[in-house]
């Protein structure tokens, strides 16, 4: 064993470097991402799938495919949530069962005394040529499965699909056992997190899974337009948003806080519930505050900042004794870029998200209706950039609106 690390350091100093990067992101998503596609780079691979097991079964959880993919981005969520037996009829399948690695040259023509199928559905389904396959289980402590990666068609320099070598599986290895230990964070991570939104759920029904994953999912395509203006790396740009989606998601945490005679009522509130239905912001701040965690910090900063408006006419503006407020008076709000970035951007998904949906209290806005409101009120209610933003990636909005849709 240390032979081998002394041998490969080139492949040790790598494995080192992406660990520290993986094991610093949450989402789930972002992370099954990072791994897939560093694992691609360093194979050479055309192709990568992960399945993670669920209820006994494999589950199709990622999937990248620079031929397949290249024009069509979405249609990789065809096959999301696929399930794939653990048996010996698929590669992934046998590569579970027996919690082995194992390497293919051809997948039409196995040589290789791997006691398994090749499960031809997906070549079948979109006219793709799988060749060479390497599948690698993912194990935690205490040798419990928890999934499996799978890469396909290594490259040559010259783009010919080769074998994938020894060098790959030593490499692909050692990455997998990393990799399951953060992916096994980041799936406790999440479902953690789906119960808190799922409380504010049961206290709020209008606050559902799907405006929520909306408004996380807006407010990452609003961060990576602005930053990409600024020439940010897409590195630090993907990290910052691994917590912003997340981060975004809990805004409106506070509002199991708030009492159902106010958040349920069905007309407009009053002056006094006003002032405490605008507490929400202040709960939120108080919940995830002073936390070690990156992501609780902006959890924090976004809840207390998404109802500020650009123009200072917001709320909860700067408190000193916000430990102990119990609501908000009218009071001038924070200001322009005194409001930190993440709630500049929150408040636009926020606010499009609620005029474009019903209420309680009022009915849904025609889209017409809801683009003017954000018109004019950039530079008011909007930070007028993010607003630019907003009107330049127009088109994934419309997107992300009607796939992601209740
Ligand atoms: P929400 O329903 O998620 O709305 C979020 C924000 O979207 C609102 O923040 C407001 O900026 C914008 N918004 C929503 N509906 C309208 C609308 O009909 N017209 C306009 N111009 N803007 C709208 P806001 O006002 O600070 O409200 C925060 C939360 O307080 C709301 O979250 C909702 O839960 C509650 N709320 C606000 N007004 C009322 C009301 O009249 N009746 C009831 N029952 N709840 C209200
Ligand atoms: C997710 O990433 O959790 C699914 C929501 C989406 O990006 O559409
Ligand atoms: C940032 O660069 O992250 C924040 C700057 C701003 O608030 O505009
Ligand atoms: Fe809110
Ligand atoms: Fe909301």
């Amino acid at each position: 064993m240390n032979k081998k690390i002394v041998m490969d350091k080139e492949i040790l100093d790598k494995l080192l470097t992406i660990s520290e990067n993986i094991h610093n992101i949450s989402d789930i998503d972002i992370l099954l991402d990072k791994v897939l596609f560093e694992l691609r780079k360093f194979t050479n691979a055309e192709g990568g799938t992960i399945f993670l097991v669920e209820d006994g079964n494999l589950k199709i959880r990622y999937i990248q495919n620079e031929i397949l993919f290249k024009n069509d981005a979405s249609a990789k969520y065809k096959y999301l949530d696929k399930i794939i037996p653990i048996n010996k009829e698929s590669i992934a399948g046998a590569c579970a069962l027996n919690s082995k690695i194992i390497m293919i040259t051809d997948v039409y023509n196995i040589k290789e005394d791997c006691n398994c199928g090749f499960n031809k559905s997906f070549d079948e389904m979109t006219n793709y040529r799988t060749k060479s396959i390497i599948a690698v289980p993912l194990k935690i402590t205490g040798n419990k499965l928890i999934g499996v990666i799978q890469l396909i068609n290594a490259r040559n320099a010259n783009g010919k699909i080769i074998s994938f070598s020894e060098k790959d599986k030593l490499f692909v290895t050692y990455f997998a056992n990393d990799a399951a230990v953060a992916i096994e964070k980041a799936q406790n991570m999440r479902s953690m997190i789906l119960k808190m939104l799922k409380m504010v759920e049961y206290r709020d029904p209008k606050e559902t899974g799907a405006h929520v994953n909306r408004i996380g999912t807006y407010a990452i395509e609003l961060y990576h337009e602005w930053a990409k203006n600024r020439g940010f790396p897409v590195e630090l740009i993907r990290r910052f948003n691994d917590k912003l989606k997340i981060a975004a998601m809990l805004h409106d945490t506070g509002k199991i806080a708030i009492s159902d005679r106010i958040l349920k009522k069905p007309g407009p509130l009053k002056k006094n519930e006003l002032k405490i239905m605008k507490m929400h912001t202040v709960y939120g701040y108080r919940i995830f505050k002073n936390s070690d965690y990156e992501l609780e910090s902006m959890a924090a900063e976004i809840a207390l900042n998404h109802h500020e408006r650009w123009d200072g006419t917001g709320y909860p503006g700067i408190i000193e004794d916000i430990d102990k407020i119990e609501f908000i008076d009218n009071r001038s709000g924070k200001k322009g870029t005194q409001i930190p970035l993440t709630a500049r951007i929150v408040a636009l998904a926020d606010v499009y998200d609620a005029l474009s949906s019903k209420r309680i209290y009022k009915e849904s806005w025609e889209e017409d209706r809801v683009l003017e409101y954000i018109r004019q009120n950039k530079g008011k209610h909007f930070d007028p950039e993010i607003v630019d933003c907003f009107f330049s990636i127009y088109d994934t909005i419309k997107e992300i609106k009607n796939k992601v849709c209740e």
